[in-house]
């Protein structure tokens, strides 16, 4: 009775076994995905049962130009949306409701060193919602620390995305192997981060992810694409079948300039609608892509997808394919 589901949540979870995700915003507090660590960890623990083995965070850098920094935690940095400002799905607002029940509250004010001091002198049990305000106290005050105070206003750099991400692994202690590397959106500023050679990578130091609006291009576009392999770079193309002034002429030219193509497998699902499905089905059918990643905001999406990944031999073949690139880098 029960044997026909259990086929279909193995279809959608057999991708993942032994699988490395390029891009995900599980790096908490530093854009518009998750929020906290307690969710994070949380979430990384369900990757790492379902056979995930490693994981680089991509969080959005955007130069100066408008940052995706979330203001309900870790805040110093008060910031617009500019998904929602612009029209498109708004991803903080729907992980607000999906993570404030488990996101640990902290308050800046209550010094829970102290606090634990105390208990433990007094020989009580420290209680772990306690100790997960501390943790994610210190994490934020990675914020304030002198040398990321100046910061402009368009976000974190990437220096102090490494700052986070260095913190984040003094916390975590699972099975999955999390690295660094960022989701570029293209724009003037990252043009001159790209002459500066100063970039985060993935492991091999040469391939970059890098995105545009959903709605225009920008019009650096190929001057940065240009520039970037100038400089030695292999440009990812995250979510090409989201970009709604994309066409094939489009994904024709990028491909002879032999820029890779990401898809977010979730596209796949109809989660980001038909158009988006069906670009992501032709796209997958060419042959276009060389790599896949999750883009997870949150924890439901991982839960969203995992029943809906089901397609003939073919498609699961040529997306079993994309994995196994995935596990280059
Ligand atoms: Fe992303």
């Amino acid at each position: 009775m029960f044997g026909l589901f259990k086929k279909e949540r193995k279809r959608g979870e057999q991708f993942l076994v032994g699988s490395t995700d390029i891009h995900c915003h599980i790096l908490p507090g530093v854009d518009d995905g998750f929020a906290s660590l307690s969710t994070s960890v949380e979430l990384l623990e369900r990757e790492a049962n379902a056979g995930v083995k490693r994981v680089y965070f991509t969080p959005h850098s955007m130069g100066l130009s408008g940052a995706v920094v979330d203001p309900r935690s870790y805040g110093t940095h008060h910031h617009h949306h500019p998904h929602s400002s612009k029209g498109g799905k708004s991803e903080s607002s729907r992980s607000i409701q999906d993570e404030s029940a488990n996101a640990s509250v902290f308050s800046s004010e209550r010094n829970y060193e102290f606090e634990i001091e105390k208990l433990r002198a007094e020989n009580k049990i420290v209680p772990s919602s306690i100790l997960q305000a501390a943790r994610e106290k210190e994490y934020a005050e990675i914020n304030k620390l002198p040398e990321f105070l100046g910061e402009p206003i368009g976000g974190f750099s990437d220096a102090h995305l490494k700052a986070k991400f260095e913190k984040f692994k003094e916390f975590y202690t699972g099975r999955v192997d999390v690295r660094l590397a960022a989701e570029y959106m293209m724009n003037k500023e990252f043009l001159d981060k790209v002459k500066a050679k100063d970039l985060l990578t993935y492991s091999d130091g040469v391939h970059v992810l890098v995105e545009t609006s959903y709605y225009s291009a920008p019009l650096e576009m190929d001057e940065i694409l240009y520039t970037l392999q100038i400089e030695g770079y292999k440009p990812i193309l995250a979510h090409p079948e989201r970009y709604r002034y994309m066409g094939w002429n489009d994904y024709e030219k990028l491909k002879e300039k032999g820029i890779e193509f990401q898809l977010t497998y979730l596209s796949l699902t109809g989660y980001y609608g038909k158009t988006t499905l069906k670009c992501a089905l032709d796209l997958l059918d060419r042959g276009f892509f060389d790599y896949t990643g999750s883009d997870y905001h949150r924890t439901s999406t991982f839960i969203h997808y995992a029943h809906k990944l089901d397609f003939n031999r073919r498609r699961t073949e040529a997306l079993e394919k994309l994995f196994a690139n995935n596990s280059k880098l």
